[in-house]
């Protein structure tokens, strides 16, 4: 431990998007100024630079950028024409997103549990999810695995049922992308990756962005056309219902910026990671990563014994110590799912998790004294 650890009670940011606008100092401006001297607001040339990036970045033949990680998700769903009658199973311990967008295209979604070890959904319960929405007289058509807090789903596990139950797999990496499974990136390893480009992500813009990475070409296309009205031909050649869903072209124009760090800060938040655990595995379960797995930490997520959390968060609220629980109920059990199926022996583990969760500061820019000073909190507030 860094004996210089600073005692103060400054507060400190949960993640601090100023020191990266410090770092990247006049690129981003100048970047944004090139777009006020062109004034192609809507679909300007970075929307497609961006897009060419984007997909190399990650080994992906097509990006398409949207407006959030959101409308990512909703436009794959629209594309491939999925409604009334058609189950999507996701994860209960996630963000709402992932299955409101069931539900905003006219399907079901079906909640499906996750493991304990990885907060990622159960290949098990998945397959379980199915054989309950076809018991509804649903139609499994979509998957949608997480990889929440930045580590991907296991997709060597998930992929079989998927097959097996014909379901398409839409990744929803809002979390995760720039995170790697045995040696591929996220974004090459399903059918479709939704991706959101939220400040506080891990690639983040300025406002609200997101993408669709994919190597079909047709549904490329498609999504194309979904994110502008269902445009044909051109925009009065309406073939399709669609969204105004386009990623703002000053928010490209950022995002190409941020790119360009983006892999030397996964490698800071990779190490920022690891000194946590080094710090604390002795007096709460820390997070583990999987063989053959990469995370990008969205979160750094420590797991209590039921009952320890308020009185530790209330410690280092005291220390001017920010702390956030993702997710502190299970969809399933939030108002407006509760009357949506889940899977066959429900969701305990996420019942549990969402007890026992709690997250600690986290990005690219904590520094080390910054990093001791929250580490030594927790210990003494835990002893
Ligand atoms: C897991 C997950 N999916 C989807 C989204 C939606 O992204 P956006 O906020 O860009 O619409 C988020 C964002 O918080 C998320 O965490």
């Amino acid at each position: 431990m860094n004996q210089h650890a600073r005692l103060d009670h400054a507060p400190i940011p949960f993640i601090d998007v100023a020191a990266q606008r410090r770092r990247l100092g006049r690129s981003v401006d100048e970047a944004i100024a090139r777009v006020l001297g062109h004034c192609q607001f809507v679909l300007g040339p970075e929307v497609r630079t961006f897009e060419a990036e984007l997909a190399a970045f990650c080994g992906a033949r097509h990006a398409v950028s949207c407006a959030s990680g959101t409308d990512a998700l909703v436009m794959v769903l629209m594309a491939l024409g999925v409604g009334p009658g058609d189950a999507v199973i996701c994860p209960s311990f996630t963000f709402t997103a992932t299955a409101e967008v069931a539900v905003l295209v006219g399907a079901t979604p079906v909640f499906a549990d996750v493991e304990e070890a990885s907060f990622n959904l159960d290949p098990d319960s998945l397959r379980r999810a199915c054989a309950t929405a076809r018991e509804r007289g649903l139609r499994p058509r979509v998957v949608i695995p997480v990889d929440l807090f930045g580590q991907p789903a296991d997709y060597d596990r998930i992929n079989p049922v998927a097959e097996a139950e014909d379901l398409f797999v839409l990744d929803d990496a809002a979390q995760g992308f720039g995170a790697t499974y045995k040696n591929r990136r996220l974004g090459a390893l399903a059918p479709a990756t939704a991706t959101s480009f939220f400040p506080a992500k891990p690639l983040g813009c300025y406002g609200d962005g997101g993408a669709v990475l994919t190597d079909d070409a047709e549904l490329a296309q498609v999504m194309r056309s979904v994110r502008v009205h269902g445009e044909g031909r051109d925009k009065y050649d309406c073939v399709r219902i669609g969204l105004n869903g386009r990623l703002d072209t000053i928010q490209a124009a950022v995002l190409i910026e941020k790119l360009k760090i983006f892999p030397e800060e996964i490698v800071a938040r990779e190490r920022i990671a690891r000194r946590y655990s080094a710090g604390l595995a002795d007096i709460a379960i820390v997070p583990r990563l999987a063989q053959g797995s990469t995370s990008v930490w969205a979160q750094y997520t420590l797991r209590l014994p039921s009952g320890r959390r308020d009185g530790l968060m209330a410690a280092l609220k005291g220390q001017g110590i920010p702390t956030a629980i993702y997710y502190p109920t299970p969809l399933h059990r939030q108002g407006p799912y509760q009357h949506f199926p889940v899977a066959t022996g429900g969701a305990p583990v996420s019942e549990r998790l969402a007890d026992e969760v709690i997250s600690l500061p986290m990005h690219a820019y904590l520094d080390e004294g910054t990093q001791d000073r929250i580490t030594e909190a927790v210990r003494r507030a835990l002893a």
